[in-house]
């Protein structure tokens, strides 16, 4: 059982919060495997249900906070740490807020970053959580570019940084990017799903842009990590 599952997994989440998928778990794992999290400073950005914080704080991180632009998704951040039995600040703002408290040991991130575009939005099914939750702009980069680029100033010395995103959202860019402000960075974890119903409603559209091969219906998710050294 890994960790997401041992009681620090929303038993639900209402309709207007993103209910922690593969993403998620895949972010937590390899977080936790890594060894990183324990006694350290840890930011979640984009912090949804809190589940990803949440596991950090299960994990023995010494100082959790969490940042999130939807108030009721900071609400059930809240409501699910004090069920975990877990201490969190959650914060409401963009992510960009963590300048704030920076610096950080260790900042974890799930942003929205699925490619979108307008048409195909009223057919996505409200259980894959508000379109803000996923939406990433046209190439899926609206928050994943200007995070791969401030990251390292939120950082502390030997401080790291773990992002989840899907292939579709351009894994080399956030390499360089991240790259280019001096951390260095390389894809850690990988994991391959069936596609859920935002990408099967954007199918058609992936295969047009040559994103996606004709007929496949699986994509891949990543993990970064990203040390500053
Ligand atoms: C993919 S969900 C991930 C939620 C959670 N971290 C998880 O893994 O289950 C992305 C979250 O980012 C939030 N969000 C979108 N734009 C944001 C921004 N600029 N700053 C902070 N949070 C943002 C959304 O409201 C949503 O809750």
């Amino acid at each position: 059982m890994t960790t997401a599952r041992r009681g620090i997994w929303p038993a639900s989440v209402p309709e207007d919060v993103y209910p922690p998928q593969e993403d998620s778990q895949l972010l937590i794992d390899t977080a936790v495997s890594s060894g990183r999290i324990v006694g350290q400073r840890v930011a979640d950005l984009c912090a949804g249900s809190g589940v990803v914080g949440i596991a950090a704080a299960a994990e023995g991180a010494a100082d959790v906070r969490a940042f999130e632009i939807c108030p009721r998704a900071v609400h059930e951040a809240k409501t699910n740490a004090a069920v975990a039995g877990v201490d969190m600040n959650v914060h409401l703002g963009p992510w960009t807020r963590a300048a704030e408290f920076a610096p950080f040991d260790v900042v974890l991130s799930n942003p929205p970053y699925v490619p979108d575009f307008e048409d195909e939005r009223e057919r996505i099914p409200t259980l894959a959580g508000p379109p803000q939750s996923y939406n990433g702009g046209y190439d899926g980069r609206a928050i994943l570019d200007p995070l791969c680029l401030s990251v390292a100033d939120l950082l502390a010395p030997n401080g790291t940084f773990f992002l989840v995103h899907s292939e579709f959202s351009g894994v080399d860019r956030s390499l360089n990017l991240l790259r280019g402000t001096g951390l260095s960075a390389d894809v850690v974890a990988r994991q391959m799903i069936p596609f859920g119903p935002v990408l099967n409603a954007r199918a058609a559209w992936l295969e047009r842009t040559r994103l996606l091969e004709l007929g496949r219906r699986v994509e891949e998710l990543i993990v970064i990590r990203a040390d500053k050294l």
